[in-house]
């Protein structure tokens, strides 16, 4: 039986700890690049990919995220007076884009467990996981392509990305066989944040997911690991290993930006804005000054 359209869920309710105090009162996943909050980044990739329906999990400070996606009318009639039809549009921009729901996760106990948090709204559909702090560049399709991996092989798909061995012990690495493609790999272990000489492959595993809904009655049941928090990786791992699961996973080789960590998120801001065709022109110039400057 076909199943229903894709459904989003976008897990933004971690502490966002790496960002204090930015993140004091407002969920890291606010945090602009350039001149949109990241999430709003990763809400057009979901619509572009096709999905219309997107579930944002929430926990303190929920009110920015929700705030962001809803009309202003006071905001709206302000520039609507001014005849500032370009900010008008840019304002509506966020509250058009998709249907969008949110559900509360209570207590950050774990990606895990937040996704857990979606099974009444996404029911038994396979579904996307997007974080919200991992940003794809809208110019390589990775999410469009796991679906319709998704839908050739009927089972969970995660993206992985070749990372230098140095990095591995920051990922979810995943221990690998070869498929009929060359861009995806059959999954036969996955390892929490392993050391250099522990993991099983430099394929680390990045923010987006196609998750067969046989992942919520694993979640359940699936015990704290790594830093006390409900895991992910490790649901995964189980529906790797069942006989009528599986995980399939789709190498990335594109551009992507992980707006979770300090160093990188700058970069992307940076990389991002010297892309544009309103800022460029003004930035190259000053990258090459402040260069030779260092
Ligand atoms: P991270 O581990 O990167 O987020 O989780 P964090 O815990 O907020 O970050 P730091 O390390 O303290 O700075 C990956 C994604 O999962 C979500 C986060 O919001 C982020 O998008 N998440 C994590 C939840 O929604 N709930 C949780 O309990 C944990």
């Amino acid at each position: 039986m076909p199943h229903k359209p894709f459904k989003a869920v976008i897990p933004a309710a971690g502490l966002g700890t790496r960002f204090l105090p930015a993140t004091k009162a407002m969920p890291k996943e606010m945090l602009p690049v350039v001149d949109k909050p990241a999430i709003q980044y990763v809400v057009e990739e979901a619509v572009d990919a096709g999905i219309s329906d997107v579930l944002i999990i929430i926990g303190r400070n929920k009110n920015a995220l929700s705030n962001h996606f809803d009309s202003v009318p006071e905001l709206e009639s302000n520039l609507v007076k001014k005849g500032d039809q370009d900010r008008l549009a840019k304002v509506q921009e966020s509250s058009d884009l998709a249907d969008i729901h949110f559900v509360r996760q209570g207590e950050p106990k774990g990606l895990g467990h937040a996704v857990s948090r979606a099974r009444a709204h996404v029911d038994d559909h396979p579904f996307a996981v997007l974080l919200g702090d991992d940003l794809i560049d809208e110019r390589d399709k990775l999410l469009a392509r796991m679906l319709g991996e998704y839908d050739k092989r009927g089972a969970t798909v995660i993206a992985l990305m070749e990372v230098d061995p140095e990095q591995i012990h920051l990922y979810g690495t995943a221990a690998v066989e070869p498929t009929d493609d060359p861009d995806v790999v059959k999954v036969t272990g996955l390892v929490e944040k392993p050391k250099k000489e522990d993991a099983p492959s430099n394929l680390a595993i990045i923010g987006r997911y196609v998750l067969d809904p046989k992942v919520f009655d694993v979640l359940e049941h699936t015990e704290p690991g790594r830093g006390g928090e409900i895991q992910l990786t490790d649901a995964l791992q189980e529906l790797a290993n069942m006989e009528d699961g599986g995980v399939y996973g789709v190498v990335f080789r594109g551009r992507r930006y992980d707006t979770g960590d300090k160093v990188e998120y700058i970069k992307a801001i940076l990389q991002l804005a010297a892309d544009r065709d309103d800022l460029g022109p003004d930035l190259r110039p000053w990258f090459k000054e402040f260069a030779a400057g260092l």
